[in-house]
């Protein structure tokens, strides 16, 4: 019954959950294509962009080239939801946008889009063209000064036969974007190469190979990747079309870069051939703790890493830019050290008006990196009572250290006792026969030697005592000696045995793991409910 009520006393006051903390820069959660394409002069039913932010309360705004969008007649922007509208599209609307979100912590930025004019020209006018084939070899027809498509993956080109737009040319396995079927047929063609197509996608992009082999019976295709296997239409993976002439890649990731083989067969005969694939990227974080929030008390020093690299084979990126709330560092304060090749910035000596949103920004010949990191400057722990630095104990009395501290209303403190003996051997204190820490905060250790007359057993409890008083982000530590007092015959201040002391008598000592395991100390520190 008591042992129930302790654990929930316990689970109640050192995991109760403190209330999320909204002391925090908002960070936009949005993301956003690299560019969008919209016809220009024509009423838009689906241009419109939303950028979302964590962390209230938030007020947003856009801006297209660096200058804030107001509402106009085409254009409608929501500083409360974050929403952009272009109902139609004019010349001044193409540009590069960007979504800004602010509380009074700071400013997060999104990456910055382009909208781009999305267009089709037509094809000159000429006259007919003549080709001649060869009966049962392959017969090429290109498509000559094709139109510009902008964007080109929205462009499909359809062949047709004769006059008109009736009568398209069907895709099989003799013909592929064009050609001709042979009137009468050879017992056997080896397989020869027409085409190939080497691929290149961006990293979480599609990618396209191909290859077109001409024989006779038409010539099956397979293809083996750069790691030697034999590559099957797989969902979310792979995808093979046109009777095996194009392989696509989706998702590409860096280890899909290499070599593949495209192989024509004809019965026996085959040809290989090799299509390279080119993973690209915008630069990337390598390394640990990249662009991580971080909290840090008044005083301390923050540091933010922006280790970028670009995949290997391809131009480094550049150094990384940095900014504060979306604005050029001002080193007014000279508070911001940046390492020799810009990676990592350090900011000393934090204040509270340090807290806001760090932004990193690279670029390479693939696209812009932006990471944003959060810092938070909180109070750092303050110690409004504590011990002296040495106190002297003898047999049959009771000495108090106790510590009384203060820190940011979201952290909860947490104490941890050291004693290191006369011999030098450190250990951490548990309550004991002689040591009792107070709960359910141990902020105060009683070294309890009133019933003790043996010189040599209070002898073993001299030496250094420690506290460390911490939480996640910050911590102190307190020394104190203890040593033996000659011993006298002088009043023992009976006025120590405090209810402290009492209450520990009652609760087992074995209690005290309870916090520990019921709420791991992480847990409780970060103030996280208690899955206890
Ligand atoms: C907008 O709609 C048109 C027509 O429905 C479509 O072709 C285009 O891809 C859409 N654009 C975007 C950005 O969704
Ligand atoms: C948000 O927009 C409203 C009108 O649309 C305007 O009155 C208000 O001042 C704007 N607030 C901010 C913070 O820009
Ligand atoms: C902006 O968005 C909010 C939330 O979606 C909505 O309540 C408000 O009416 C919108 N304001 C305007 C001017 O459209
Ligand atoms: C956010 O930015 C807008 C415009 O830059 C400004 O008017 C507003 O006061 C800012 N809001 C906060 C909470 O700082
Ligand atoms: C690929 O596999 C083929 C047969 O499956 C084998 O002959 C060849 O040596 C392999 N090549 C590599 C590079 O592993
Ligand atoms: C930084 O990135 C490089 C690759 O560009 C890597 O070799 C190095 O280990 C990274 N450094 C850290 C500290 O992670
Ligand atoms: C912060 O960094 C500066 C410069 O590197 C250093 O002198 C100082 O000791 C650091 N402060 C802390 C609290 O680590
Ligand atoms: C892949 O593309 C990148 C970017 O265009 C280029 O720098 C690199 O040389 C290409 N890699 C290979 C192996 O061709
Ligand atoms: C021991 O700690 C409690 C709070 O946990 C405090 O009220 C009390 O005064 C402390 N005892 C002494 C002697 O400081």
């Amino acid at each position: 019954m008591k042992w129930t009520l302790c654990v929930v006393l316990i689970v109640a006051l050192n995991c109760g959950v403190k209330g999320q903390d909204k002391q925090v820069p908002p960070k936009i959660i949005s993301t956003f294509n690299k560019e969008y394409f919209f016809p220009r002069g024509s009423s838009l039913a689906n241009a419109s962009f939303s950028c979302k932010a964590e962390s209230d309360p938030i007020s947003y705004e856009w801006q297209k080239d660096g200058v804030v969008l107001e509402n106009n007649k085409y254009i409608s922007v929501n500083n409360t939801s974050g929403s952009l509208k272009i109902s139609w599209m004019e010349t001044d609307n193409y540009g590069t946008y960007q979504c800004f979100a602010n509380n009074s912590f700071g400013t997060s930025v999104s990456y910055p889009f382009k909208v781009q004019e999305a267009r089709l020209s037509s094809f000159p006018m000429y006259a007919v063209q003549v080709i001649r084939c060869t009966q049962f070899e392959h017969c090429v027809v290109k498509c000559r000064d094709k139109p510009t498509c902008i964007p080109d993956s929205q462009c499909r080109v359809e062949w047709k036969i004769g006059e008109g737009t009736k009568n398209n040319i069907g895709v099989s396995k003799r013909v592929e974007v064009d050609g001709n079927d042979p009137l009468s047929e050879p017992d056997e063609m080896e397989p020869m190469l027409v085409f190939k197509k080497i691929g290149k996608a961006q990293t979480g992009e599609k990618g396209v190979l191909g290859c077109s082999f001409s024989g006779y019976p038409a010539p099956d295709v397979e293809w083996i990747s750069p790691q030697n296997q034999t590559i099957k239409e797989t969902l979310g993976k792979y995808e093979i079309r046109d009777f095996g002439r194009e392989l696509t890649i989706l998702h590409a990731e860096s280890e899909d870069e290499g070599y593949y083989f495209c192989k024509g067969k004809v019965k026996s005969k085959f040809l290989q051939e090799k299509v390279f694939f080119n993973v690209t990227s915008a630069p990337v974080l390598v390394g640990n703790n990249q662009m991580q929030d971080t909290t840090v008390p008044v005083g301390g020093n923050a540091t933010f890493h922006c280790n970028v690299s670009s995949l290997s084979m391809e131009f480094p990126p550049s150094p990384p830019m940095w900014k504060i709330n979306g604005m050029n560092l001002q080193n007014e304060r000279g508070n911001y050290i940046l390492s020799q090749s810009s990676r990592h910035l350090t900011v000393t000596n934090v204040q509270v008006d340090d807290t806001g949103i760090y932004q990193c920004l690279s670029k390479n010949s693939e696209g812009v990196l932006l990471k944003e990191a959060i810092l938070k400057v909180i109070d750092p722990i303050i110690i409004r009572e504590r011990p002296l630095s040495s106190y002297k104990i003898m047999s049959e009395e009771m000495l108090n250290l106790a510590v009384i501290a203060d820190s940011n209303p979201s952290l909860i403190l947490q104490y941890k006792w050291m004693f290191t003996d006369l011999q030098g051997n450190q250990r951490e204190i548990e309550s004991n026969e002689f040591w009792k820490t107070s709960w359910p905060t141990n902020n105060n250790l009683t070294i309890d030697v009133s019933q003790v007359s043996n010189p040599r057993v209070v002898r073993s409890l001299t030496g250094f005592y420690s506290v460390k008083i911490y939480h996640k982000y910050d911590q102190k530590i307190i020394i104190m000696s203890v040593e033996t007092a000659t011993i006298s015959t002088e009043d023992v201040d009976q006025g120590t045995s405090d209810t402290t002391t009492a209450e520990t008598d009652i609760i087992p000592t074995g209690l005290f793991i309870f916090p520990v395991e019921i709420c791991p100390s992480d847990v409780a520190i970060k103030g996280a409910p208690c899955q206890g």
